[in-house]
């Protein structure tokens, strides 16, 4: 496989917007490739990652994105993996042009729900899980992710104090983030003074439905030398795993088996352990999330993981870092972007660009990007050079 390069990144705000997932991929790609340093008509192709364009009549959006960007003649598809639909759609573009198919690819996110009422936007998300089995008899994301986080407190004895710190944490990092959706800091009592959504989560431990986009550049080596590019970002790993589509049909819900074999794979192929991690940005699509992440991950033995953010180890200032950003719960939940925009803020990370949320000396950074509960894992490593 050749040697591939992240070259620029860039996102728009998360939150509620007027604008449409259409003019939102726009923004964001244009970002990217100002800094990136390439023409558009660099780019060969393009991937873009968007789970709800029904719910604005508008699928098919690539050849819009394209058009718009100027290249209307460079393929682009939509890929769509529920809530992995970003890192999904990042991992095929990094396996065209590791191949050498491409050496060129734009790999946009984009996302518009907030002219959707919730019940609406909680049955457009349940579509992403087994809807004949779960999700038409109720069980929508929020009340499958409290199931896991009741099995997860059985088998471990996790409490709700401890899912509300990883909300206090991330709420506090999104405060260092201009373009993050919540920007308010919390206490554990707020978290479990909040209305109870499905329990034992509260609405403090859930994400909110965000719109958003965000966008990728990735390039070979050979187009970094040709054009005399900086090599900044290498991508050291990719891993991609499928898991059940279904929750209850898993014999353990308090772990994801998805992101289990998509971080071996992605760690592997970077030839490192977790323990050389910097920081990860990690799916924490509820409180619950972030814990089982980072237990299946390998950061914290299973168990352990509640405990660790408790005691400040997973701040920004920690010894590991998790979700500087703000995540999911903070930064905001643009389905398709989600992915992509966790990248972004490993770029800016690598890049020394991420203000007062900077973490230390950022050489190596992990992206996780869950679809439904593990129907779709992708995690992609990247390094400094
Ligand atoms: C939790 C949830 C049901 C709340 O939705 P809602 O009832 O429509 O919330 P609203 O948009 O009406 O907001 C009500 C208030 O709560 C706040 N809020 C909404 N979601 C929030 C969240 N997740 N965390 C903190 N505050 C939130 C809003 O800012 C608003 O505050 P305001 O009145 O001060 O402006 C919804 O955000 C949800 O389902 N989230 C999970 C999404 C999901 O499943 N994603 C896929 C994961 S796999």
């Amino acid at each position: 496989m050749n040697k591939v390069f992240l070259i620029g990144a860039a996102g728009t705000a998360y939150g509620k917007s007027n604008l449409t997932a259409r003019d939102l991929s726009m923004l964001a790609s244009k970002h990217a490739i100002e800094n990136a340093g390439i023409k558009p008509q660099d780019i060969q192709a393009s991937f873009v990652a968007n789970a709800f364009g029904m719910a604005e009549k508008q699928g098919h959006l690539g050849p819009l994105l394209m058009s718009s960007l100027g290249i209307p003649h460079a393929p682009s598809s939509t890929i769509e993996a529920a809530c992995c639909s970003g890192g999904s759609a990042f991992r095929e573009a990094y396996v065209n042009v590791a191949s050498g198919f491409y050496d060129v690819m734009l790999i946009t996110g984009t996302e518009k729900v907030s002219h959707l009422d919730t019940l609406t936007a909680t049955t457009y998300f349940a579509y992403g899980g087994d809807y004949l089995f779960e999700g038409c008899s109720g069980a929508s994301f929020p009340g499958l992710y409290a199931a896991m986080a009741r099995a997860h407190m059985h088998e471990y004895g996790t409490t709700e104090e401890e899912l509300a710190a990883v909300a206090v944490k991330n709420h506090n990092n999104g405060m260092f983030n201009e373009k993050a959706h919540l920007q308010k800091k919390i206490t554990v009592d707020d978290v479990l003074k909040s209305p109870v959504v499905a329990d034992p989560l509260k609405l403090f431990d859930a994400c909110p439905f965000s719109d958003g986009a965000a966008a990728a550049i990735i390039a070979s080596e050979e187009f970094m030398n040709r054009n005399g590019l900086e090599k900044k970002i290498s991508i050291k790993g990719s891993g991609r795993s499928g898991g059940s589509g279904s929750l209850h049909t898993r014999e353990d819900m308090s772990s994801l088996e998805s992101t289990i074999r998509a971080s071996r794979e992605a760690l592997g192929q970077a030839g490192i352990s977790v323990k050389d991690l910097d920081f990860a940005e990690v799916h924490d699509c509820f409180t619950i999330a972030e814990i089982i992440a980072m237990e299946d991950l390998g950061i914290f033995e299973k168990g352990q993981a509640s405990k660790a953010v408790v005691e400040g180890r997973t701040a920004i200032n920690g010894e590991i870092p998790i979700n500087p950003s703000g995540g999911l719960k903070s930064k905001g939940h643009p389905v398709g972007a989600t992915g992509v925009g966790q990248i972004v803020e490993v770029f800016d990370q690598l890049t020394g660009n991420s203000g007062k949320r900077q973490v230390n000396d950022a050489r190596i950074g992990l992206t996780h990007n869950v679809g439904a509960t593990g129907g779709s894992c992708a995690v992609h490593i990247f390094e400094r050079e």
